[in-house]
């Protein structure tokens, strides 16, 4: 009998028991969070009352999120009692933009947010206590609670590549989902390449027939492989659909950064028009990965007119200020011998080839800055040397954002170390099973959460980095399902960073995460198991 209690105690002592402490559940990390005696039962008779037409519709896209918990969808309001309701409200002279306060109370629940965006943050949270929270005869039990939250990075992002593979414009909705229920504000939208161009230009038609299709598909991850799939790939987002996104991101409060690629990445733009190259082609639209040679020649001034016409339709379509210019992977080997850049180079008094790709950088930029917008670069354009007005969105780890910061550049950080999630999630992919991954190194869960974006840099230089970044690169990724797989919960770890940077702890995200992951079944995400079958 002795020997039995101990085994018993033995294994009560070594299994995890997540107490849940229902309203101390929200990822990421919220300031502060306060119970308080008492409970509020939300029930399909509870109204969402919001005080203006906007934030009717935050509580409309709440509602729904809280039918897959609740089964009933609520009714929102302009106007009605504040009892047995969710009030939303906007203070903006005493909250800061993004700041907000949630207090549930034994009579209704209110939400004060320093913006319409800070009351949705609100909503997110509110949505993952509800579900984290008992329901019993078709009402929740939601612990009483006073929270207090803003989040220490302003740009918290997610990029997407639709070039290598493109997702139906309902995926990149739901992609758009899962980013707002993480509060992520800014979806990179990786929309040019080598392997196909995916913005429809109304100037550029032929853009949409030859640029946004490939003839084939290399198997695989060795890029040498001869083995190809004999499949023609490809599609484009009209600018309707375009449209369409962007609207549904600003309803869920993001900002869509839409990348058009330059000087490199560029085969799609040069097959559909061969003059844009250095040697004048012919090209055809990549079939495999990696860094082609063929990029846009720097010394014709139709280069410039062809970007500039494209990127007057683009401003059209993306009102955030920010355009992502690329900048990335540019080979040098054709400006080396095309006589046009070679005379660009010696006109414009340029040292070598990394000054004409500055050139070039900047030269974009002063046209996107003459239209009130800015632009954000990958760290290679530090090299030839950049403007002070660049942010630079260093990737090849942190090196590239710890000189920029130095030189006085806003940084964003998504270094491949910790941010490149189309790598393996696991330290052993083929005994854990994985799906066909990056597999430079693994970029396990935790590994994402230990992103320190102020390594390496003092108090005054720290004021520049402005907030981290999670990139999907999406050659091995075909389906949708593999997308979120790749996605969730990694994107999370990103999310804790960026939102509760000082008040994060490894161990605690992952009692929440066990939680959180209820709702990501009543979703319906398709998110990796490795992380909740405890391995990493
Ligand atoms: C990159 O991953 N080439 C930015
Ligand atoms: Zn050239």
């Amino acid at each position: 009998m002795k020997r039995i209690l101990l085994v018993v105690f033995a294994i009560i002592c070594t299994t995890v028991v997540y107490a849940v402490d229902y309203a101390n559940v929200i990822v990421p990390r919220p300031v502060s969070c306060e119970a308080v005696e008492g409970n509020f039962a939300l029930t399909p008779k509870t109204v969402v009352r919001a005080e203006s037409l906007s934030l009717v519709r935050a509580g409309e896209i709440f509602a729904e999120d809280l039918e897959v918990v609740l089964g009933k969808t609520l009714i929102v309001k302009k106007s009605s009692p504040r009892t047995n309701a969710i009030n939303l409200s906007v203070d903006a002279t005493t909250l800061e933009s993004e700041q907000y306060m949630l207090k549930i109370t034994n009579v209704g629940v209110w939400i004060v947010g320093g913006s319409e965006r800070a009351v949705f943050f609100g909503l997110q949270s509110l949505l993952q206590i509800a579900a984290a929270s008992p329901l019993s005869n078709d009402t929740l039990t939601l612990a009483a609670v006073t929270i207090a939250d803003k989040p220490h990075f302003e740009y918290r992002g997610s990029m997407l590549d639709v070039c290598r593979h493109i997702f139906a414009v309902e995926d990149v909705k739901r992609y758009i989902d899962i980013l707002a229920l993480h509060k992520i504000n800014k979806f990179h939208w990786h929309l040019t390449e080598d392997q196909g161009w995916r913005i429809e230009i109304k100037q550029y038609p032929e853009l949409s027939h030859v640029g946004a299709y490939r003839h084939q598909t290399i198997v695989g991850r060795n890029r040498h492989s001869k083995v190809y799939d004999n499949t023609y790939y490809g599609g484009i987002f009209t600018q309707e659909e375009v449209k369409e996104i962007v609207a549904y991101a600003a309803e869920r409060y993001i900002d869509v950064i839409p990348e058009i690629e330059m000087p490199g990445h560029a085969v799609a733009a040069l097959t559909t028009y061969p003059y844009l190259g250095c040697s004048g082609g012919p090209y055809e639209v990549w079939t495999r990965w990696g860094i082609s040679k063929n990029i846009f020649c720097a010394g014709k001034d139709t280069t410039f007119e062809f970007i500039e016409n494209v990127l007057t339709e683009v401003l059209e379509l993306f009102p955030y200020k920010y355009i992502h210019i690329g900048g990335d992977e540019a080979p040098r080997d054709e400006w080396k011998k095309c006589p046009h850049c070679q005379k660009r180079i010696k006109d414009e008094g340029l040292k070598d080839e990394h000054q004409l790709q500055s050139y070039f950088m900047e030269r974009i930029e002063r046209w996107l800055n003459e239209r009130g917008r800015s632009i954000i670069g990958w760290d290679e354009i530090l090299q030839g040397g950049i403007s002070k007005s660049a942010t630079v969105m260093s990737w090849r780890g942190s090196k590239g954002g710890i000189a920029a910061a130095k030189l006085g550049n806003h940084v964003i950080m998504a270094p491949n170390t910790h941010c490149y999630i189309d790598y393996y999630q696991t330290s052993d992919h083929k005994a854990n099973g994985e799906p066909l991954g990056n597999g430079r190194f693994p970029v396990t869960l935790r590994k994402t959460y230990d992103l320190d974006p102020y390594v390496g840099l003092n108090e005054e230089q720290q004021k520049f980095i402005k907030g981290v970044q999670v990139n999907l690169w999406t050659e091995y990724i075909s389906t949708f399902d593999h997308l979120q797989h790749m996605l969730l919960p990694r994107l999370a770890a990103l999310a804790e960073t960026g939102w509760s940077y000082g008040n994060k702890d490894y161990s605690d995200f992952s009692r929440r995460m066990h939680i959180l992951r209820k709702l990501y079944d009543k979703q319906g995400f398709n998110y990796a198991p490795y992380f909740f079958n405890g391995i990493e």
